[in-house]
């Protein structure tokens, strides 16, 4: 069990690559909004990723593609209001950094300046390196994100494990390599196979943090709704539910619906 080494009363990019050298695990979760990071850091969570998953979990939609720059900035704001300790990485939104190195930095500095966020992240490898240099140039740090690329899901169709084939398992240890060499301080691997994760990780002096790239990687991420059984339409293998929020909260409203209904809500001390 790898449990913490050394207290870190504010996490940084270099926290995290020296756990990954004292052997201590990192842990990371998603927030969008003040209420849950505040919880989340409370908790002593390493890493907040302000994901754009909120595309899906806050927004409604069903893929990544539509947050809009704005909007990420919107909830990384509202984040880091909460937090005292942990980073807080922000996802580029797709369209953000692939069409030319000079806006992927626009849009870092707008993440950086107009939310307060510590880093960005982005989505592949080769084809968008110089968007990273740009990025790290101006003293940035760039989280990369590699394997199951939610941006990219029209591309490959479905949501399906990643670099099963040899061929994309040699490209991603060569972008994960590259990404490395450009300087990001940590890689994501998605939905990839244990094995080749453990392979990835063992080869690189940064941290991989997996999601259902199983253990042998630095650390770990989900979804933070995902993990608490808020939503439940989703159902990966990887998926660990902590608790049944669904049916928790859908106990509450209906127990609060008949107290209004009832006259039982509110009572004699509940009023003024
Ligand atoms: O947007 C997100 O939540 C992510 C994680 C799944 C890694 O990128």
């Amino acid at each position: 069990m790898s449990i913490a080494k050394k207290q870190y009363k504010r996490v940084t990019v270099k926290s995290l690559v020296e756990m990954k050298s004292n052997g201590e695990k990192i842990s990371m979760l998603t927030a969008y909004d003040y209420t849950m990071a505040k919880i989340v850091d409370g908790a002593g969570i390493d890493v907040i990723l302000v994901g754009d998953s909120a595309s899906n979990v806050m927004a409604g939609h069903e893929t990544t593609l539509p947050i809009t720059l704005d909007q990420m900035i919107y909830h990384a704001s509202s984040v880091i209001r909460a937090i005292n300790r942990a980073l807080v990485v922000v996802d580029l939104p797709f369209g953000t950094y692939q069409s030319d190195p000079k806006e992927a930095l626009r849009s870092a500095i707008r993440i950086m300046k107009e939310s307060g966020g510590h880093a960005v992240k982005v989505e592949g490898g080769k084809e968008i390196k110089e968007s990273i240099k740009r990025i790290l140039n101006a003293g940035i740090p760039v989280m990369g994100h590699l394997g199951l690329t939610p941006q990219s899901i029209y591309k490959f169709g479905t949501y399906t494990v990643r670099a099963k084939e040899e061929t994309e398992a040699e490209k991603l240890k060569e972008d994960a390599k590259m990404l490395e060499r450009a300087g990001c301080f940590a890689v994501v691997l998605e939905k990839v196979p244990a094995k080749l994760a453990k392979e990835v990780a063992e080869s690189l002096t940064i941290p991989v943090i997996g999601i259902g790239a199983g253990n042998g990687v630095d650390g770990q991420v989900l979804v933070t709704h995902d993990m608490l059984g808020m939503t439940h339409e989703f159902n990966p293998r990887f998926l660990r539910r902590y608790l049944n929020m669904y049916e928790e909260m859908t106990n509450a409203f209906k127990k609060y619906a008949a107290d209004v209904k009832s006259l039982d809500f509110p009572n004699e001390k509940e009023q003024y």
